[in-house]
């Protein structure tokens, strides 16, 4: 099993959107059994909490399942569970890297740095366009997948 985690300040708006839209995206390529997915945050602030409305609103526009999606504190042990860790912006990268004790490793990722973007993505809870990062988040996904499908030779 492969296991990804995406990661964010809140694990309220970003990650779990990528959460659940890379979940779905294995769903679509027949992969879920394959792959293990799971967010967490760089904070303490939301652990417990549900997605931010505007997360939920967008995953409902697109026909996306939230179920399971609860906020969650990064832990020291994830660094060695999951062969992926992805943060939103390079503030969450620093702080993966702090939090988990390591510097930067090869599996500690920013996701638009596998596409060409090579950006952040910007945080909607406080540009409150949803819609702006799920395209940003997509994109970043779909990236993702491709990436894992050379390196663990999934067809
Ligand atoms: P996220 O966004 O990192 O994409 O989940 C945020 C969520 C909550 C807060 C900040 C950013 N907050 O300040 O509570």
């Amino acid at each position: 099993m492969i296991h990804v985690l995406f990661v964010c300040l809140g694990n309220i708006c970003r990650s779990p959107m990528a959460e659940a839209l890379f979940r779905d995206l294995l769903k679509k390529e027949g992969l879920t059994g394959k792959l293990a997915v799971d967010s967490a945050a760089t904070s303490s602030w939301h652990i417990g909490d549900p997605p931010h409305q505007g997360t939920l609103a967008i995953l409902k526009k697109y026909n996306i399942s939230s179920e399971g999606l609860v906020g969650r504190k990064l832990t020291k042990e994830d660094f060695e569970k999951f062969d992926y860790i992805i943060g939103m912006d390079e503030t969450n990268t620093k702080d993966i890297a702090k939090i988990t004790g390591r510097p930067s490793h090869p599996k500690i990722i920013r996701l638009l740095d596998l596409t060409e973007l090579k950006k952040d993505v910007p945080d909607p809870y406080y540009t409150g366009d949803f819609e702006e990062t799920y395209r940003l988040v997509s994109e970043g996904c779909r990236a993702l997948l491709e990436k894992i499908r050379k390196e663990h030779h999934l067809v």
